[in-house]
């Protein structure tokens, strides 16, 4: 098999970011996990979720961060598993986690309480009144081993697990997708400009000088897993820029889809553009009372998608 080829991102990746010390063992389960699903006829989905963190100093007491709840890659998760995929779960620590997600507004101590007779402790149904249904499809998952979690925290964390992660998929051709909704920095500061201790407020105002992370889709579409079929998100808060920043990096990516969103309508309104077409994927006032979330619209585009896909890469 032709070796995958060396881009100046991945000597950037060494360099610079540093590597995880787990990176080895991470990228043996990931394989592992990628031939076992593959050989049961299984497609897998890399999922990337959350908000990548950049430390400013490198016993870290301060750092930047970008923001996500997490919340589009785990109820995501759920519609994949839903439609036969398995899934690496590639998360921020702590992000919300598929299925565990609807309860995470509860304080866990709420829903419980002591029965009488016994003062054995029970599941309160009014807290947690699907608790049952979620629990089972919980299980099922877990038994059937159909997700990997994955955690990252910083940047170099996450820009090195996608790489390794990529490298495990790429055996599967088209049949592996990536799902990149983690929110990753464009900005750090290299490892050799970092200071070691804690910034010292008495030296004055703080000034930044903040490198330009490398766009890591160039690299994952060309060299990484060239055969897989790639989404990526793009996030803005000004909606009349966002469709023409869509197509701007399908053009210089070449990958096979941008969902486009703005934070504040991203709950119900995304496009999904692709370089022949505009999908617009919207949740109506019924849809939101009667609990419709617009990841299962939008997973239910990809999967089609997906599967053309699949096809056209057969002939
Ligand atoms: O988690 P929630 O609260 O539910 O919110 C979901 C979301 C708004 C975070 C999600 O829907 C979303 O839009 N995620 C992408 C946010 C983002 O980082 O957009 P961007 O414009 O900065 O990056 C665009 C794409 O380039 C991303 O797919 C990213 O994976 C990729 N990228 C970014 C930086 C970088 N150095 N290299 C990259 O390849």
């Amino acid at each position: 098999m032709a070796k995958p080829r060396l881009s100046s991102i991945d000597g950037k990746l060494a360099e610079e970011f540093a590597i995880p010390s787990h990176i080895n063992e991470v990228g043996e389960k990931m394989s592992a996990f990628a031939i076992g699903h593959a050989a049961a006829g299984r497609r897998v989905v890399l999922i990337t979720s959350g908000g990548t963190k950049v430390p400013l100093e490198s016993r870290t007491v301060r750092f930047l961060d970008n923001f996500s709840s997490g919340r589009r890659g785990a109820s995501s998760a759920e519609y994949f598993l839903d439609a036969g995929y398995a899934i690496i779960f590639l998360h921020r620590h702590r992000s919300l986690y598929p299925y565990t997600r609807t309860f995470s507004t509860i304080n866990m101590l709420d829903a419980l309480q002591f029965t009488g007779s016994t003062g054995d402790v029970v599941v309160n149904q009014q807290v947690l009144p699907n608790i049952t249904k979620v629990l089972k499809r919980y299980q099922e998952v877990k038994d059937s081993e159909l997700l990997l979690p994955i955690e990252f925290n910083t940047l170099s964390e996450y820009l090195h697990l996608l790489k390794t992660a990529a490298q495990a998929l790429s055996t599967l051709g088209s049949k592996a997708m990536f799902y990149l909704a983690a929110a990753v920095s464009d900005f750090y500061i290299p490892s050799s400009e970092m200071p070691e201790h804690k910034i010292q407020s008495s030296d004055g105002p703080l000034q930044l000088s903040l490198n330009m992370v490398p766009k890591i889709l160039s690299p994952l579409v060309k060299d990484w897993a060239p055969q897989a079929f790639v989404v990526s998100f793009k996030l803005e808060t000004d909606a009349t820029i966002l469709l023409e920043k869509a197509r701007r990096a399908l053009e210089t990516y070449r990958h096979q889809v941008v969902v486009a969103n703005v934070l504040e309508s991203r709950r119900g309104y995304v496009v999904v553009v692709t370089p022949e077409t505009q999908a617009e994927v919207t949740l109506t006032e019924e849809d939101l009372r009667n609990d419709i979330e617009i990841e299962e619209r939008i997973v239910s585009t990809l999967t089609s998608a997906h599967n053309k896909f699949i096809t056209q890469s057969l002939v």
